[in-house]
């Protein structure tokens, strides 16, 4: 008889497992509406305007854009795939914010097509692209402009987007930020709301938040005087950290947001300059800790006195973060919940690749093929990041919410694989 002890919105991993095959993510809609409400919730507490915006690149899909649109949430994407997805999803254009380095014509025009809630302006080319386009449409267009700060968040150096030596935004240190400031201010056709500053990701504290905030501060206080501008909004961007690992210890998520209410206070107050909205957009807090992967065990190889390897049916084409990171996970043998842990071997995935690897060391009960293995916090980043690598056709996605299952994304084919290949025959 298969123990069956771990259970997700009432339902349990294993049945689903069988259910719908493997690999599979699940998520627990309850803790993903959780996640929202703890931003939404202390903002309110707050007493400030603010918006909470999903940053969609964290997992989208119709039904996840669906539940962040239930929740009230804003939404921040990308691409013009993103935007598809969340028009497709009925979410409202006024909502949605647009970002990317490197926006093409068609993205800019989608989202004044649409109407989009704003546009995080990253750069010189795109203050001539935009010109150009809302010249052409007769449109204007609200705007944030995406700033550099120079502050460093202490997080994976991969994923740091905040510095002064970075492909986002305008940096302040050089003066950038005061021409692009000017330059839109001189455009009649975008209307400046405000700035932008995203620092990193998967991050712990506070600090890199209130030094932000800080030197925004500086700037608009000199922005004020040079342009008499007065920033409406101040997002603050994303980053806030989950728990992977035990070793992870991040601040609940009420903490991020009265920190950031507090020192925009504060510097508000320093220079004499009126509140303004603040935004943030979370993407793996919101998501992060809401998805499971399972796993069926395949082949093992136990190399005596070396290392034990134990493989998956999935592997860097769901999750490609400990290849690309060395992102850490925690997991456990699903039918052996209860089982003592007797021996440590290591995870491996199913691509042709050494660097295919999802976990180094796990200590679990004596492992066998056919086990189902749950991969905990997968939610944030792995299907987004999923890729058909040696043509392994996409996992299919699973939504649990008040004890019901709903397959949100369909499991690929291999017809899917081939969907877009012409003969050359
Ligand atoms: N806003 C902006 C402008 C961003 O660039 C990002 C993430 C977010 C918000 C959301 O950040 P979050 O709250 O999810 O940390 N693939 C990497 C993460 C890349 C994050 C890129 N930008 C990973 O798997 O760790």
């Amino acid at each position: 008889m298969v123990k069956d002890t771990l259970h997700i919105g009432g339902k349990s991993l294993i049945s689903l497992a069988e259910k719908y095959g493997t690999p599979l993510f699940v998520y627990d809609v309850e803790k993903i509406r959780n996640n929202a409400r703890a931003f939404v919730q202390t903002f309110k507490e707050q007493d400030v305007n603010f918006q909470v915006a999903y940053a969609s690149k964290a997992f989208s899909s119709i039904a996840m854009l669906q539940v962040a649109k239930q929740e009230e949430l804003s939404l921040d994407v990308v691409s013009e795939g993103e935007l598809y997805t969340a028009i497709e999803a009925g979410y409202p254009a006024d909502k949605i914010h647009l970002h990317g380095n490197n926006k093409s014509i068609s993205e800019l025009e989608m989202a004044i097509d649409y109407n989009v809630g704003c546009i995080v302006i990253d750069n010189f080319y795109e203050i001539e692209l935009l010109n150009a386009i809302l010249k052409e449409k007769n449109e204007t267009v609200n705007a944030l402009i995406r700033i550099t700060p120079g502050i460093e968040a202490h997080t994976h150096e991969y994923i740091l987007t905040g510095q002064e030596d970075s492909k986002f935004g305008f940096d302040l240190l050089s003066g950038q930020a005061d021409q692009a400031v000017s330059e839109v201010l001189n455009n009649e056709r975008i209307h400046l709301q405000g700035v932008h500053s995203h620092i990193g990701s998967q991050i712990f504290e506070t600090t890199g938040f209130e030094m932000t905030v800080q030197a925004l501060y500086k700037a608009l206080a000199q922005w004020k005087e040079k342009f008499e501008f007065e920033a409406e909004v101040i997002n603050l961007g994303g980053g806030f950290g989950i728990k992977y690992t035990q070793e992870d210890e991040p601040l609940p998520l009420q903490n991020y947001v009265t920190a950031l209410v507090d020192s925009v206070k504060q510097a508000a107050n320093e220079h004499g300059l009126s509140m303004p909205e603040i935004w943030i957009e979370p993407g793996r807090s919101i998501v992060g800790d809401a998805g499971v992967t399972i796993y069926e065990v395949g082949s093992i190889k136990d190399i005596p006195g070396v290392r034990k390897y134990v493989s998956v049916d999935g592997g860097m084409t769901d999750n490609i973060r400990p290849a690309l990171y060395q992102a850490e996970y925690e997991a456990e043998l699903l039918n052996k919940i209860d089982e003592p842990k007797e021996e440590t071997v290591s995870i491996a995935g199913k691509c042709c690749e050494t660097g295919d690897m999802l976990i180094w060391d796990i200590e679990v009960p004596t492992i066998e093929s056919g086990d189902y293995l749950a991969v905990f916090s997968t939610g944030a980043y792995g299907y987004s990041m999923a890729s058909n690598y040696n043509r392994f056709p996409k996992a299919a996605v699973v939504f649990v919410e008040n004890g019901e299952d709903r397959l949100v994304i369909k499991r690929e084919r291999y017809q899917d694989l081939t969907r877009f290949d012409l003969s050359y025959e």
